[in-house]
């Protein structure tokens, strides 16, 4: 489902070049759960923004459902990353003034989803993740681990390939933490394809595979045993 072969990226701020992501060789298959674990500034969000089609690598080979990335005009990036890739970010990235059933519908708005089916599709979505009885909220009368509950159901509208989600309890207190990750695996269980990035061990232990991260590099790829019973 997703191929990186050799794909890296650098900044240049003037004179100073930093190598974010060394070249990168990864498969991740349809229905893994993967966490990417490393301290902070080792590359964890370069590629996940790479993934995400958010960001276009300075090399390399990037293929998505066979299909190759960087062959792709910013209009197709756009049609991507809208059906193919749910994204949850660490503060949740909800509109304040927007009630929870409406920043659910957003992503189908720009789908072209028809209006009813749209709010079908989000009423069942926000009853998945708990919050069948907080539709007509505001984000702001929610918890945190509610916001990100908000913005998983939003990332799941398009029934999307990946469902990728970059320090999705950055924000959170332990035991929401550790609920938003039960709410990942039960969504994986389902079928999902899902890529998180953590810098807590704890929270990383939750998904099948650990990408462990360093200076740019994936330094360990381990797939949990007991996992694949
Ligand atoms: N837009 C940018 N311009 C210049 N350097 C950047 C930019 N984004 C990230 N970097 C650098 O790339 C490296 C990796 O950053 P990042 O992928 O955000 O790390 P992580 O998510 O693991 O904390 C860091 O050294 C960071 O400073
Ligand atoms: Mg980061």
């Amino acid at each position: 489902m997703i191929t990186l072969e050799g794909i890296f990226k650098t900044y240049r701020n003037g004179p100073l070049e930093v190598q974010a992501l060394k070249p990168t060789y990864l498969t991740v298959e349809k229905g893994d759960y993967v966490a990417i674990i490393g301290p902070s500034g080792s590359g964890k969000s370069t590629l996940m923004n790479i993934l995400g089609c958010l960001d276009i690598p300075s090399g390399g080979t990037y293929k998505l459902d066979d299909q190759e990335v960087q062959s792709l005009s910013e209009k197709e990036l756009a049609r991507v990353r809208n059906q193919k890739i749910g994204f949850v970010f660490q503060n949740f990235n909800l509109l304040a003034r927007q009630s929870v059933i409406r920043n659910v519908e957003l992503p189908m708005v720009y789908g072209g989803v028809a209006p009813s089916r749209r709010t079908e599709i989000a009423k069942s979505l926000l009853e998945k993740v708990g919050l069948g009885s907080r539709l007509n909220h505001k984000p702001n009368e929610l918890s945190g681990g509610q916001k990100q509950r908000v913005a998983i159901a939003r990332a799941l509208t398009m029934n999307p390939s990946i469902l990728l989600a970059d320090e999705p309890t950055g924000n959170l207190d332990h035991k929401s933490s550790h609920e938003i990750m039960n709410l990942f695996t039960q969504l994986n269980n389902e079928g999902s394809t899902v890529i998180v990035i953590t810098h807590e061990m704890d929270i990383a232990e939750h998904a099948k595979r650990i990408l462990r991260f360093g200076d740019g590099e994936i330094v360990e790829d381990r797939r949990k045993e007991s996992e694949s019973a």
